[in-house]
């Protein structure tokens, strides 16, 4: 098997950035994970960071930095949006205060010497607003030799979940996803076309419970409390699993299929704001800059998922 490749994770967790964490902590095979940054999400940056503790801590894995990001996007002012997740950002879960600190470095201090100084080109998985990575690439822009592609969580084709027009992440701050768009790094990018299909499900709850081990126990805790949100606000008919997408992808991207197309994002103070307009069809005739997903295997999303889950060890009798 090749080395695993290395990887940073740049999250706002919340419900499913948290099992985004978990899914990577369960693939060492996989993963050489250098770090997770944060940002402000749904919930405050300072929560994020605690989460994301939480999550490294739950998995037995205090090892695993986690480096404070942006407080708030570039220009505009910060949406949370605790109704998604609650105030927490980890609604039905019941975890400690983390037992050790975030980071004594900035997030964006973090990307650029880990990117820089990596032997091997490095993949950042992106599952919310994009200022971090926007500010390593503005503010030292030869990373992007070394960045191998970045993986995004964001977008909608059609109809978005924070307006009818955009997608949360891209949305929250729609300069950095501009910037992102516009650098020439490799860009993959699931949007809500694939993760409003990945939605939980009550016999899918019963076979966690089996599973048996704190991990487990503590995510479908979580998932319980947030199955009704999506279906109450979306019509979908449970709750989306989004961020997991990213991780599922690099571990099995014969899950999703998409293509290559021109992306452009809505940086205007208007309606549309944050709107991934995507060239599905070629009609502007623009070279391409980021392959977006439209199809998920959803039973092998969750086949793989629960696999992964059972890789914690087990609540002893
Ligand atoms: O729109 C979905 C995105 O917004 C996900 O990253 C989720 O974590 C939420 O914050
Ligand atoms: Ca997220």
């Amino acid at each position: 098997m090749a080395d695993p490749r290395p990887i940073i994770l740049d999250c706002d967790p919340g419900i499913d950035d948290f099992i985004a964490i978990l899914m990577i902590l369960a693939s060492p095979q996989h993963f050489n994970l250098l770090g997770i940054t944060v940002t402000s999400g749904n919930v405050p940056v300072e929560y994020t960071a605690h989460n994301a503790l939480r999550a490294c801590e739950l998995a037995g894995r205090n090892d695993v930095p986690v480096y404070q990001g942006a407080p708030k996007p570039l220009l505009r002012e910060h949406q949370y949006d605790p109704a998604v997740y609650g105030e927490s950002g980890l609604k039905g879960a019941d975890l400690p205060v983390p037992m050790r600190p975030i980071e004594n470095i900035h997030a964006v201090d973090f990307l650029i010497e880990a990117i820089l100084s990596s032997s091997h080109k490095v993949t950042l998985l992106a599952t919310a607003p994009l200022t971090n990575i926007a500010l390593a690439i503005v503010r030292e822009p030869s990373i992007l030799k070394n960045i191998e592609e970045i993986v995004v969580m964001g977008g909608a084709m059609t109809l978005g979940n924070i307006t009818p027009a955009a997608e949360y992440n891209f949305f929250a701050d729609p300069e950095a996803a501009h910037i992102l768009f516009t650098s020439g790094a490799k860009i993959k990018s699931i949007g809500l076309e694939v993760t409003h299909h990945v939605v939980t499900s009550l016999p899918w709850f019963d076979e966690l419970d089996k599973i048996n081990n704190p991990v487990s126990q503590t995510l479908v805790a979580m998932l319980r409390e947030f199955y009704e949100y999506d279906m109450k606000n979306f019509e979908l008919s449970g709750g989306a699993i989004h961020d997991p997408c990213v991780v599922a992808y690099l571990l099995e991207p014969e899950l999703f299929k998409g293509h290559d197309v021109y992306v452009e994002i809505d940086t205007s103070f208007s309606d549309t704001r944050g709107r991934s307009t995507i060239d599905w069809w070629g009609k502007h005739g623009f070279e391409p800059n980021a392959y977006v997903f439209n199809k998920v295997d959803v039973n092998g999303f969750f086949k793989l998922l629960t696999n992964l889950l059972r890789q914690f060890s087990e609540v002893q009798p």
